[in-house]
Parts: structure tokens; sequence; C-alpha cells
């Protein structure tokens, strides 16, 4: 299985995100001959949207799956803004934690995102680990990570295919629970196939290129055949 997986971030209007799914549709309509079943792919939008997200996607019968892009390190109560691991259960079945904008805009430590992982595995949903190098601690209930690093990541500078799949044979070697290792950084339609197609790497985590409804369905159609 390979994956390629949306990371919104804080981006789009309610009337965009209709946008985003109508166009996949019709774009997924118009060209169904791609083969799409060994091809995990995840949106994860802001939490807001995700119930129009989730309508869309059953109204449309689209081969997507939601993720969300943080979660709550605590349980449902007197928490204030927490969105805990069980509430987004209804919608999603990844969630991507630590990811290296949260580490540093949010100043998110290693024990927050440890907390965070434990409760999303507890709720049955797949916790994205997000590490910026293979010296990166990972949780022991990890077994998907992204390894995103800093200086690729929106500056359309990507790390190089041959470096990216090095990574993440040494970071599958390092911790044996470890079996999906995504690549996330400048990733584009132009690049996607490049990493996707070496041999540690299971799948890409994408942000600037995800957001537009067509380059989305380019970057689909483009890994489909791998
Ligand atoms: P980018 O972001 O594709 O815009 O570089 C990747 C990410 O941060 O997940």
């Amino acid at each position: 299985m390979k994956y390629l997986i949306a990371n919104w971030k804080s981006n789009k209007k309610l009337a965009e995100v209709e946008k985003f799914f109508t166009k996949i549709n019709k774009l997924y309509q118009s060209d169904k001959e791609y083969n799409l079943n060994s091809l995990e792919i995840v949106v994860c939008p802001p939490f807001v949207y995700l119930p129009l997200a989730k309508k869309m996607v059953e109204r449309y019968k689209l081969p997507i799956k939601l993720g969300a892009q943080d979660v709550s390190p605590f349980q449902e109560g007197a928490y204030t803004g927490g969105v805990t691991a069980s509430m987004l259960s209804e919608f999603v079945e990844y969630v991507i934690i630590g990811h290296s904008e949260r580490r540093n805009y949010f100043k998110e430590g290693r024990g927050l995102l440890v907390q965070k992982v434990k409760k999303v595995v507890e709720a049955k949903l797949t916790p994205i680990f997000c590490i910026q190098s293979d010296q990166t601690l990972i949780p022991k209930e990890v077994k998907m990570v992204a390894f995103e690093p800093v200086e690729a990541i929106g500056t359309g500078k990507p790390e190089t295919p041959e470096r990216a799949t090095q990574v993440a044979e040494s970071v599958k070697k390092q911790n044996q629970n470890v079996n999906t290792v995504l690549y996330g950084g400048s990733v584009t339609p132009d690049n996607i196939k490049s990493f996707v197609a070496t041999r540690h790497i299971d799948g890409v985590l994408v942000g600037g290129a995800s957001l537009e409804g067509d380059k989305f369905w380019e970057m689909i159609v483009n890994v489909s055949d791998i």
C-alpha cells in the first residue's frame, strides 16, 4: 500500500472545501481508468471542516479517507479548546502528530506528543508521527512516520529521493514498530513519483501542492501505477 496524504494546514474557507471535493469528484468520474486499489488517499483539513469534508466524501463516494492535523492530549472534560481523539474518531482514521510547525510555533515537546500518540491509539486511530531526522525520538506505539526535514517544508527545495529513502531505511531499522515511512517537504506533481517509487518510502505527506483539486488529482494519477 502507498499513501498520499494531504495536509491543508491553516488554509481554506468553507466554500473552498466544497469546491475542492466537487473538483476531485469531477476528475474522478471522468478519469476512472486509474487503479487506486493500492493507494490510500487521505485529506487532513482543519478541524472545523471535517464534518463538511466527510459529507462530501460520502456524497460522491470518493476513495478518500480523512485525517486530522492535531489532537488534544487529554480526554473529554474541562479542557477548553481541546478536540479529543474520540471526537475525531467519528470523522477521521488518521491524526498527524508532532508536525514541525506544531513543535516550533506551538512549542509542543516530547512529553506532550507522547500523550497525544497514546490518546490517538486508544481511540483506534492511526498516528502519523512527524520527525525531522532519523534522530528524532519516536514513541513505541507509532507505526507510521513522516520524515519532514524542516529546510524542505514549503521552500520548493525538497530533499533528494536518494537521501529521503536512506533516512526511511534507517528509521525502520532503528524502530522495529515502524512499518511505514512517508516523505514530506515540497512534494509536487512533478517530483512525487521519484519519492514514492523508492524502496523504503511508502508515500508522501503533501502541504502546499495538495490545496488545489486539479493539482491533487494530478498527484493521485502520477502515483496510481506504482
Ligand atoms: P509542503 O509541506 O508540501 O508545503 O512543503 C509539507 C508538510 O509540511 O507536511
